[in-house]
């Protein structure tokens, strides 16, 4: 049970949201590795370690229970551009809930509101599933994915200290949620 496909209309082309599928574990490992990549300070994976990264790992998260998981992908002209992960968290008492990680936009994709589609595919996604509150954790050290996240509903309701180890460096983290 997914949302259906989305467009979104681009000055750069039409971009598609959808489901990621076993066909995109090649893609998607590239583009996971650009993420973790470029942005070392903002994932909890590391590019070093080929921690979450690998054709084998995306293979995995694109073959997991959809009712539990979903990668959102956006793609233009047969080209991954973005993603988000959604996942529903474990236990009886604590299935309405998900959490979101794994955002990422192409550099030259950014500014255009992509990381808009791919959340909205998430939030109907989780309504489809009567999943209330969405998670997630953003490095407070991010001020263009934060203000996304508040423009899409998403309130910061704590701090988590030294979230993050990267290079030798800690960073603290804001834990931000939605009431859908
Ligand atoms: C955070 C991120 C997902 C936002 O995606 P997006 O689709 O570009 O989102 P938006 O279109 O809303 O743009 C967000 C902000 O990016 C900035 N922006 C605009 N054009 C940009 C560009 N060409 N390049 C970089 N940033 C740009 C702007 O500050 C914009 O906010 P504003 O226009 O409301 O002032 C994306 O920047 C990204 O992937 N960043 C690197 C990885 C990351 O930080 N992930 C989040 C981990 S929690």
């Amino acid at each position: 049970m997914y949302p259906p496909n989305h467009t979104l209309s681009t000055p750069k082309g039409t971009v598609t949201i959808r489901p990621g599928v076993t066909g995109d574990a090649v893609q998607l490992s590239e583009l996971r590795q650009e993420a973790l990549r470029d942005n070392p300070t903002v994932y909890g994976s590391s590019y070093d370690f080929l921690e979450n990264c690998t054709p084998e790992w995306a293979l995995k998260v694109l073959s997991e229970d959809p009712q539990e998981n979903c990668i959102f992908l956006a793609e233009c002209d047969h080209e991954l551009l973005g993603m988000t992960v959604i996942r529903r968290t474990h236990g009886h008492k604590v299935r309405h809930q998900a959490n979101l990680f794994g955002v990422f936009v192409r550099p030259d994709w950014r500014g255009l509101g992509i990381v808009d589609g791919i959340f909205a595919a998430c939030f109907e996604w989780a309504r489809m599933r009567e999943i209330v509150i969405l998670k997630l954790g953003v490095v407070t050290t991010n001020p263009a994915a934060v203000k996304a996240y508040q423009r899409l509903g998403f309130n910061i309701f704590g701090t988590e200290p030294k979230g993050i180890l990267s290079a030798g460096v800690y960073y603290d983290e804001y834990l931000m949620a939605k009431e859908m």
